[in-house]
C-alpha cells in the first residue's frame, strides 16, 4: 500500500484523507491555458500532427542531468480528456484560496479537472500534481497562492523576521487559514470522511525574488527558514517537494540572481531532511519556438504542458518522500562558458 508504509498510525488501505498545502506566487495560482490554441491543454489533446515539437521524455533524474526541452515520464496528459469532456479526478478535491478582488478568499472549490488556475480558463501545478498522486486515497489540495508574492517579504517566514523584516501578510494568512480548514475540513471538503493526515507542502515560487539580488541571496535562509516554521506550526516530518523556479528563458538562462533561486531551492535538500527538488529547467516552450500560449516568460509563456510536467515532478518528489525512495539528483546552476 503505497501511502501507508511511512505514516505511524495508518493501518493499511486505510482511508485517512491525504492533505496537501500548494504554496507559491503566479506560477502556484497557474497560468497554463486551457482552451484555445498552441500550447493550451485543448491543443495538447487535440490531433498530434498540430503539434510542432517532439520534446524527450525523462524522469527526474535525466531532467536534471540534461540541458534540453523535455517532457517529464510518468505524465500522462491524454487522460484528461474523455473524448468529449474533460475528465474529473476520481480521487482528489481542490480548496484554492487566493486573491478575490484584493482580498483573501475562495477561488475555487470542487473536484479537480481543467480549470483551478488563476482563473477558470487555466491551470496551475495543481493538474499534474493531482492527477500523478496514487489513486487509492481520497485527496485535498489546499491551494494557496497570491500573484506577485516574494519570499523575501510577503511569505516571510516567523524565523526570519525581525524589526525591520515583520513576517509576511501570506505566512499570516496561509497559516490562519490552513489551521481553520484543519480544524473543519468538511468546511472546504465537503466529502470528507472523518480523518486525515498531512502529505506534504508544494512550493513552486520565486521569480518575485529572482528580479531583486538582495531578496535573491535571501532566499536560501528564508527558504529554510519558511521549511522549519511549517514542521513546527504543521508537523515535524513534513515533506516538501519543490519544482524549481525554471521559467526564467529554462535552460537559457543566464541571470544570477534567477539562477540563485533555483541554488538555493536546490540546495536546501543538501541539509534539511525530506525536502525535494525538482529540475523543471526543460519543461519551459520558447515563446518564438512554439508560438506560444503567451508572451510571458515569467508564465511559462502560458503553455499548459509546462504547468501540467511542474505538477507531475512536484508529485513524484512527494510520493518519493513518503516512500522514503526518493532520491535526490544534482540540480546545476552553473552556466556553460
Ligand atoms: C494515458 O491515458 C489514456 C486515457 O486514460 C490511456 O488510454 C493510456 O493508456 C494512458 N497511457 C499511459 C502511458 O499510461
Ligand atoms: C463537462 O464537464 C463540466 C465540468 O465537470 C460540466 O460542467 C459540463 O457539463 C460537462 N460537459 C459535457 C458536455 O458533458
Ligand atoms: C490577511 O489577513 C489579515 C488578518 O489577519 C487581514 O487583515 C488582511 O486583510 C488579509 N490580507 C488580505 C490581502 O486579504
Ligand atoms: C532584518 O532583516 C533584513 C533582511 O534580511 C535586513 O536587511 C535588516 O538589516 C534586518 N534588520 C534588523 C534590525 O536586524
Ligand atoms: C464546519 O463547516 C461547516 C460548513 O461550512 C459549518 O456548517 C459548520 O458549522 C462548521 N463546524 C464548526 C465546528 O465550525
Ligand atoms: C549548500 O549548503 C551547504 C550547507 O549550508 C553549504 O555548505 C554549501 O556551501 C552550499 N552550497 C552552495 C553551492 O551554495
Ligand atoms: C501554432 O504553431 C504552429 C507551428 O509552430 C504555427 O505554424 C502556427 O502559426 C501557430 N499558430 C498560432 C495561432 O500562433
Ligand atoms: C555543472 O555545469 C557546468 C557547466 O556546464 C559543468 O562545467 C559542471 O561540470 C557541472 N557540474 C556537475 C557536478 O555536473
Amino acid at each position: 500500500m503505497l501511502w501507508a508504509i511511512n505514516f505511524c498510525c495508518l493501518a493499511v488501505g486505510e482511508a485517512s484523507t491525504l492533505v496537501f498545502f500548494m504554496l507559491g506566487q503566479s506560477n502556484m495560482e497557474g497560468h497554463g491555458l486551457v482552451d484555445g490554441g498552441n500550447g493550451s491543454l485543448a491543443w495538447l489533446v487535440g490531433p498530434s500532427e498540430s503539434q510542432p515539437a517532439d520534446w524527450p521524455t525523462l524522469d527526474c533524474k535525466a531532467a536534471a542531468a540534461h540541458r534540453e526541452g523535455c517532457d517529464a515520464a510518468g505524465a500522462n496528459i491524454s487522460a484528461l480528456w474523455s473524448g468529449s469532456n474533460w475528465t474529473e479526478s476520481p480521487n482528489v478535491w481542490v480548496d484554492y484560496w487566493g486573491n478575490v478582488g484584493g482580498t483573501w478568499g475562495t477561488v475555487a472549490n470542487g473536484p479537480l479537472q481543467p480549470g483551478y488556475g488563476y482563473d477558470e480558463g487555466h491551470i496551475g501545478p495543481e493538474l499534474g500534481f493531482g492527477f500523478a498522486l496514487p489513486s487509492d486515497r481520497p485527496v485535498l489540495l489546499l491551494k494557496c497562492a497570491w500573484g506577485g508574492t516574494s519570499l523575501a517579504f510577503d511569505w516571510r517566514p516567523p524565523s526570519s523576521a525581525n524589526a525591520t523584516a515583520p513576517v509576511g501578510w501570506c505566512w499570516t494568512n496561509f497559516t490562519a487559514h490552513a489551521r481553520a480548514a484543519l480544524a473543519n475540513l468538511t468546511s472546504v471538503y465537503p466529502g470528507y470522511d472523518g480523518t486525515y493526515e498531512l502529505g506534504g507542502v508544494v512550493w513552486h515560487q520565486g521569480w518575485q525574488d529572482g528580479g531583486d539580488r538582495a531578496m535573491a541571496y535571501e532566499y536560501e535562509v528564508n527558504l529554510a527558514n519558511l521549511i522549519r516554521d511549517l514542521r513546527t506550526d504543521f508537523g515535524t516530518s513534513l515533506p516538501v517537494s519543490i519544482p524549481v523556479q525554471g521559467t526564467s528563458q529554462g535552460w537559457k538562462d543566464v541571470v544570477d540572481s534567477r539562477l540563485e533561486i533555483i541554488r538555493a531551492q536546490y540546495n536546501v535538500t543538501t541539509y534539511l531532511p525530506r525536502v525535494a527538488a525538482q529540475e523543471t529547467r526543460g519543461f519551459y516552450r520558447d515563446y518564438t519556438e512554439t508560438s506560444g500560449a503567451c508572451d510571458q516568460v515569467y508564465h511559462w509563456n502560458c503553455n499548459a504542458e509546462s504547468y501540467f510536467y511542474v505538477g507531475t515532478v512536484a508529485a513524484q518528489g512527494i510520493t518519493g518522500l513518503i516512500n522514503g525512495d526518493w532520491e535526490q539528483p544534482f540540480i546545476n546552476t552553473t552556466i556553460p562558458i
